[in-house]
C-alpha cells in the first residue's frame, strides 16, 4: 500500500497564520510518496537522494528524517509506544521551494501510521500532529497553514482556513482562462528559519505594544500605537488577511483580474513591510509586472518560489526571456512548471 501528501501553495495570506489570521492555500499536483511497513528498526530511505539513516532509537539527526521523527513522537505522546517502520521516500515536489514538502512529509508519515495502527486520527489531527512535530521538534515555529492545506484539501477547491478558529471552509476554485503557475527561483537564503521566528518575535512584541490578546483584534486604529517594524509587520497582517477576504469574494464573483492585484500588492507588502523577499525574488516580480494577472513570492520567504496567475499565452510570452535575463544575471537555470489543485493526503494501490 502506499501514501501520498501534496505539496502546497498559498494564494493569500502569507505570515498571518500564526498570527491568527487568514490564509487560502491550495494543495497541488506534486506529492510526496511513501511506502510503509513495520519493522524492528528505523529506515528512513529517500529514493530521491538515495540516502538512508537507520536508527536503533529515536533521536534528533539534524536530516529531514527529524520531521519524520517528530511526528512519531507526538503520537506516541498520545498513544504510548509503537513498533519501528521503514519507511521509503519518493517524491516529485521541489524540496525548499516553498512548496512546503516538509509539511507533506509529516502529514503523509501522520496519516500512514494512523492508518496502519487504525488509531482513528481525523485529519485535522494528522495535520495537527504534523504542526506539533514541527514545532516542538524540528524547531520552526511554523502556523498551521501547510499541514491543513496538505491534508484537507480537495481538487479544484482552494482551503479558506482561519487560524485563530482553526475552521476551514472549501472555496471553489475556477479559475476561467486564467493558470497558476510556479517559478521556483532556485535560491533558499540560510536565514531564512532563523528570520522566520523572529518575524513571530516582531509580532507577539507588537501585540503586546497594542496591549491585545490576539491579533484578530487588531485594527488600523491600534497602529498609531506602533512604530518602525511594529508598525511595519502589523499593518501587513492588517491589509493581508484584508486581501483575503477581497481574494474569496473575487473568487465568488469570477473576478479573476482583480486576484491578479491582490498578488502584487501583497509580494510588496512582504518585500517592504513584512520583510521577508530576497533580491532574486523581486527581480523576477519585477520582470512580470504589466506582462501576467499577478505573481508575488509564497511561503516562509528568503527565496523559493513566486507564484504566477496568467493566461496561458502572457505567460509563455514572458517566461522566455525571464529565464535568459535571471540566468544571466545568476547564472541559475530557472525552472517553472503549472499548478493544479489536488486532494489532501491518501491511500493508494500500485
Ligand atoms: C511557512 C510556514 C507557514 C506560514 C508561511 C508564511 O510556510 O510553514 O505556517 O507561516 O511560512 O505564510
Amino acid at each position: 500500500m502506499m501514501y501520498r501528501a501534496p505539496g502546497r501553495i498559498n494564494i493569500i495570506g502569507e505570515h498571518t497564520d500564526y498570527n491568527d489570521g487568514f490564509v487560502l492555500p491550495f494543495a497541488i499536483n506534486k506529492y510526496i510518496d511513501l511506502e510503509i511497513e513495520k519493522s524492528d528498526k528505523y529506515l528512513f530511505h529517500s529514493k530521491n537522494s538515495n540516502q538512508e539513516i537507520s536508527l536503533n532509537t529515536l533521536k534528533k539527526t539534524d536530516t529531514w528524517a527529524d520531521y519524520i521523527i517528530g511526528v512519531i513522537l507526538e503520537i506516541e505522546k498520545k498513544v504510548g509506544k509503537i513498533s519501528p517502520f521503514n519507511f521509503r521516500f519518493s517524491s516529485d515536489l521541489p524540496i525548499g521551494a516553498g512548496l512546503s514538502s516538509s509539511a507533506a512529509l509529516e502529514v503523509v508519515t501522520a496519516y500512514a501510521i494512523n492508518d496502519i495502527l487504525k488509531l482513528n486520527f481525523s485529519l485535522e489531527k494528522i495535520a495537527l500532529i504534523g504542526w506539533n512535530a514541527e514545532n516542538n521538534f524540528v524547531g520552526l515555529n511554523c502556523g498551521i497553514m501547510d499541514q491543513f492545506a496538505s491534508a484537507l484539501s480537495k481538487e479544484n477547491h482552494a482551503l479558506f482556513i482561519d487560524a485563530y478558529t482553526k475552521k476551514h471552509e472549501l472555496i471553489p476554485l475556477n479559475l476561467k482562462e486564467y493558470n497558476f503557475y510556479i517559478i521556483n527561483s532556485g535560491v533558499k537564503h540560510e536565514l531564512g528559519n532563523s528570520e522566520y521566528n523572529i518575524r513571530r518575535n516582531q509580532c507577539e512584541k507588537a501585540l503586546k505594544i497594542i496591549g491585545k490578546e490576539s491579533f484578530r483584534e487588531v485594527t488600523n486604529d491600534d497602529l498609531s500605537k506602533l512604530d518602525g517594524i511594529y508598525y511595519k509587520r502589523t499593518k501587513h497582517i492588517i491589509e493581508e488577511n484584508e486581501r483575503v477576504l477581497k481574494t474569496i469574494d473575487a473568487l465568488k464573483n469570477d473576478n479573476i483580474e482583480a486576484i491578479g492585484n491582490y498578488l502584487f500588492e501583497s509580494h510588496y507588502s512582504l518585500k517592504n513591510l513584512y520583510e521577508v523577499s530576497c533580491e532574486e525574488i523581486d527581480f523576477i516580480v519585477k520582470k512580470l509586472e504589466n506582462k501576467v494577472a499577478g505573481a508575488r513570492i509564497v511561503g516562509g520567504g528568503f527565496g523559493g518560489s513566486v507564484l504566477v496567475l496568467s493566461k496561458e499565452d502572457e505567460f509563455k510570452n514572458v517566461i522566455n526571456n525571464l529565464k535568459y535575463e535571471y540566468n544571466k544575471k545568476y547564472s541559475i537555470e530557472l525552472e517553472y512548471f503549472e499548478v493544479k489543485s489536488s486532494n489532501g493526503v491518501e491511500k493508494y494501490e500500485i
